[in-house]
């Protein structure tokens, strides 16, 4: 295991008067895929720790866990049965608590994954809510008496296939599940159901957490009136049967913005902690999640480069679409890849990771990289006698899958690639034997070296980290804007194909030297009026002041 680096991490804030998450670097781990420190195959919390000097040496500034708390793991912790617990899978409370220290004794964040949504239906609270319609918690959940026909109430459908609505034959209603019949809805109309999961948080904001990302944070709010959802004509076999409705009484409710504006005043009763909400939608919805006057989430996610066609004229627009829709004061983010998508490994091509690490890496605004993207971990296939996800079981053979971007940690050579001594719970990738954290390291033109390289300079450069983002005008498969702020001045170039391309930018360009190549071969060359670009290459280019 490598040593810890020795750099002190300079406050994130160093001084720009900035909130630390605007100008920090996020780092997601799905905690059963990063390290197993107790030979059982699954990562834990323990192994997290012991994993930390790579977080280090990498320079990221907070770790989002996926899901540590008590869970039958029907989804793998996104089925919660005790929300202020410790899943003895990961560990105990004591193991978080040693992580929590040692990573803020690096000066590193850690975030918790919030899911507000739903429980398991082992959560106690769903338990005392089945036992009969006149329990106290009944109300908790969504139930509802059958339609007339003895059916489903409405056509909702659930995410991971067939219908949202579980018949519970001993009390004869209904209950709503967005996703597994094992992940029954909370009712967030109840306040009580609120004001529970408002004490959650403060009891792991106590604790020393840094804030959250909230799970669906967008399907909180359900339609009161129960009205189905209209069909989708544009749905065809082929695509997951839950986009067969469009989803306009299931998610985002307009009421989703007062409970998420009560969320944001319980992380305001502490200092300095974040809300991240999980939201998939149009750009221009999307960006209602600030809140009115930023009452809601600081940085409703962006998923907007998780779908876009790998096109540079496309992403240019899709960067513009979105800078433009930002309500004033609303700091951006920029997310390539997380647990439940295709890796960008193989959604842009090996050519591309490193164009794509650039652009994540210089866009405005906060970046957050999945585990494994700083390696170039691609989806591996998973044998069907392997599948453990269940919406691939659920929906089979359409590629919903999402074991294939949950495989283990590629640190080192060997049988597990050092994740594990025992034999992982998901398939390692056939090229972690090559592409793994020691190796990268030892190269200094590696991806790895490339992620470290781009994250450091970012910390050095205001314009990478606070500065604003202009366009520079061009064509094919290049992609150029300039960062600035105050004097500094920072331009980044980057060729999403595989030609040569030079690039004359006069008036745009003064003379400069490249801070970040791609390829790690070109760190400090002079660039004057000219861009020369290899096939699939990219450029941090430091202007010098305007004269
Ligand atoms: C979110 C999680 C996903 C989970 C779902 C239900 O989308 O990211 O992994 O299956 O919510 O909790």
């Amino acid at each position: 295991m490598e040593a810890l680096a020795e750099q002190t991490k300079p406050n994130v804030d160093a001084g720009w008067g900035a909130p630390w998450w605007q100008t920090a670097v996020l780092y997601q781990i799905y905690p059963r895929s990063f390290q197993d420190s107790n030979g059982d195959g699954i990562g834990d919390l323990r192994g997290i720790l012991q994993r930390l000097p790579h977080l280090v040496s990498l320079g990221v500034d907070a770790l989002w866990l996926s899901p540590i708390y008590p869970s039958p793991m029907a989804d793998f912790g996104y089925d919660i049965s005790d929300y202020t617990g410790v899943d003895p899978i990961f560990g105990t409370m004591e193991d978080f608590d040693a992580l929590l220290e040692a990573a803020h004794s690096h000066g590193i964040k850690v975030l918790l994954d919030l899911v507000p949504n739903h429980t398991s239906d082992r959560h106690p609270w769903f338990e005392e809510s089945r036992t009969s319609r006149t329990n106290p918690k009944r109300d908790w959940y969504i139930w509802h008496d059958p339609a007339p026909d003895g059916g489903p109430p409405t056509n909702w459908l659930s995410e991971f296939g067939g219908s949202a609505w579980e018949f519970d034959p001993a009390t004869g209603q209904y209950y709503y599940h967005a996703f597994l019949n094992a992940q029954p809805d909370l009712n967030w109309r109840n306040p009580a159901v609120r004001a529970a999961v408002y004490d959650v948080m403060r009891f792991w904001l106590r604790r020393g957490v840094d804030g959250f990302r909230v799970d669906v944070i967008w399907h909180l709010i359900k339609d009161d009136q129960f009205r189905d959802n209209p069909g989708n004509p544009e749905w065809h076999p082929g695509r997951p049967p839950v986009e067969s409705v469009v989803p306009i009484f299931t998610a985002d409710r307009p009421e989703v913005h007062h409970v998420i504006a009560e969320m944001r005043r319980v992380i305001e009763e502490f200092d300095e902690r974040v809300l991240i909400g999980e939201i998939y939608l149009p750009i221009e919805r999307l960006v209602t999640y600030y809140g009115a006057d930023l009452s809601g989430a600081h940085l409703p996610f962006n998923f907007a480069l998780l779908n876009a066609p790998w096109n540079a004229r496309r992403i240019a627009q899709l960067v513009d679409e979105y800078e433009n829709a930002l309500p004033s004061g609303g700091w951006p983010n920029w997310v390539l890849g997380n647990h439940d998508r295709p890796r960008v490994a193989s959604r842009v091509g090996r050519d591309q990771v490193r164009i794509a690490a650039m652009l994540l890496l210089t866009l405005r605004g906060t970046p957050t990289l999945y585990y494994g993207e700083e390696i170039g971990m691609a989806d591996v296939a998973i044998p069907p006698d392997r599948v453990r996800d269940p919406f691939e079981k659920n929906v089979p053979g359409i590629g919903v899958g999402r074991d294939g971007c949950r495989t283990p940690m590629q640190w080192e050579e060997g049988p597990t690639a050092g994740f594990s001594s025992a034999e992982p719970w998901l398939p390692l990738a056939a090229d972690s034997t090559v592409e793994n954290v020691a190796n990268q390291t030892g190269d200094p033109g590696s991806l790895l070296n490339l992620y470290r390289r781009l994250i450091a300079v970012r910390r050095t450069r205001p314009a990478l980290s606070r500065g604003s983002y202009e366009p520079v005008a061009a064509s094919g498969d290049l992609i150029v804007y300039v960062r600035s702020l105050d004097n500094d001045r920072v331009m980044v170039v980057l060729n999403l194909g595989p030609e040569p391309v030079t690039l004359t930018v006069r008036g745009a360009v003064s003379n400069g030297p490249i801070l970040v190549s791609s390829f790690g071969d070109r760190d400090g060359e002079e660039v004057t009026d000219e861009v020369y670009l290899r096939g699939h290459e990219g450029a941090v280019i430091g202007l010098d002041p305007k004269s």
